[in-house]
């Protein structure tokens, strides 16, 4: 009696303590939601533990369902492409993929979860492209801004009709360009009525620009939380739709959300340094969002009035706390 109502305590204890207050880890929003079901990676497939190259790249590499768990640092000498089915989970803190990114084209139900890309030069951490439902969650981005805008591409960009996909609980620090969607103006045709993505507690610090930036389709943005986001943090522009609610801006940020088409001299003062004129997006402001020192500049207001699933807004004040205990690595 006594010890089973010990051992009762203790596992409360244990999972309390493993989560830190707050924090709902589970699948929310548009990867979750949708037309096609829920994003379940791999489930009901073989768990593999992988701990080389050669052996993640085989293991992702097919459309079986598979959950790999990747332990250790993978230093690859080719984008990693990974196949349709798969969850790819990093074990522990220290998961770290090096050298290049990761490829999801043209695959469907892909689960990234818990790793470090990291210094990722010559093209983007992930690359999301031609594919559905698709769950980034818990990841650490970084690199370093001090050599420039164009040193390092994206870190997580989604292009090329991709839709349905949440992108939530990351770390994405240090680094110009973050998170572009649909990447150019002259695939209206092609991109339009997809890039259906949400954006929840993820935790931006010192970056540049795509915070993120989309084209042609619609983006739920909310309890994120923004530190120095430098230059411009939100924008929806070539006709997007943002719904934008319950975020923090912190720091040094000059402007937190812009519906302005123009692509800011600062993307790529080096390709383009009067920026790129292109027409302007939408914006819906949903809860209450705290701009901190940053300025808005909607001027288009749109009619992504709601997103279509439930979720839990974490109240404004708590977002700070929250989205720094619990985004990032060693979570789940
Ligand atoms: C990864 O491998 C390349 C080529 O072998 C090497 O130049 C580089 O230093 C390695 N990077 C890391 C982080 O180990
Ligand atoms: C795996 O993915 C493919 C799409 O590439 C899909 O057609 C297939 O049904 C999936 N298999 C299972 C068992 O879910
Ligand atoms: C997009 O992906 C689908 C598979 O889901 C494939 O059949 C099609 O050829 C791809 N299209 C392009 C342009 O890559
Ligand atoms: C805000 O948008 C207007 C166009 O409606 C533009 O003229 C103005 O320069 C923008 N402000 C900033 C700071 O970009
Ligand atoms: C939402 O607004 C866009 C841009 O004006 C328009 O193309 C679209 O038809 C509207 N959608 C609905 C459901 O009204």
């Amino acid at each position: 009696m006594l010890l089973s109502s010990f051992i009762f305590v203790a596992s409360l204890a244990l999972s309390t303590a493993a989560k830190p207050a707050g924090c709902d880890f589970s699948l929310v929003g548009f990867g979750k939601d949708n037309r096609f079901g829920e994003t379940t990676g791999g489930k009901d497939g073989e768990t593999v533990t992988v701990k080389d190259a050669a052996s993640l790249v085989s293991a992702v590499a097919d459309d079986v369902p598979r959950i790999v768990y990747a332990k250790g640092t993978f230093n690859l000498t080719a984008r990693l492409k990974v196949g349709s089915n798969k969850s790819l989970i990093g074990v522990g803190k220290g998961a770290e993929i090096r050298g290049n990114g990761i490829n999801v084209n043209s695959k469907t139900n892909v689960i990234i979860r818990n790793l470090g890309i990291r210094y990722i030069l010559g093209n983007d951490g992930i690359t999301i492209q031609n594919s559905t439902r698709v769950w980034v969650d818990h990841n650490e981005f970084e690199s370093d801004i001090t050599g420039g805008p164009d040193k390092y591409d994206g870190q997580c960009d989604i292009v090329r009709t991709s839709d349905w996909i949440t992108v939530s609980w990351n770390y994405f620090h240090d680094h110009w360009k973050s998170s572009l969607v649909g990447n150019s103006d002259a695939l209206r045709d092609v991109d339009t009525g997809h890039l259906h993505i949400t954006y929840h507690h993820n935790h931006w610090r010192n970056s540049g620009t795509r915070g993120p930036a989309g084209r042609f389709g619609h983006q739920h943005v909310y309890n994120n939380l923004y530190e120095d986001f430098h230059y411009q943090a939100i924008h929806s522009r070539s006709d997007n739709q943002v719904l934008v609610e319950g975020n923090v801006f912190r720091g040094d940020t000059r402007e937190a959300l812009s519906t302005y088409g123009l692509v800011i001299p600062d993307d790529s003062p080096n390709t383009s340094p009067d920026g790129d004129f292109e027409i302007d997006g939408f914006a819906n402001l949903g809860a209450k969002n705290d701009w901190g020192p940053a300025s808005i500049n909607v001027t288009q207001v749109g009619n992504f009035t709601k997103a279509p699933y439930i979720y839990k807004l974490t109240a404004l004040r708590d977002v700070q706390k929250v989205v720094k205990a619990g985004a990032g690595l060693g979570q789940i």
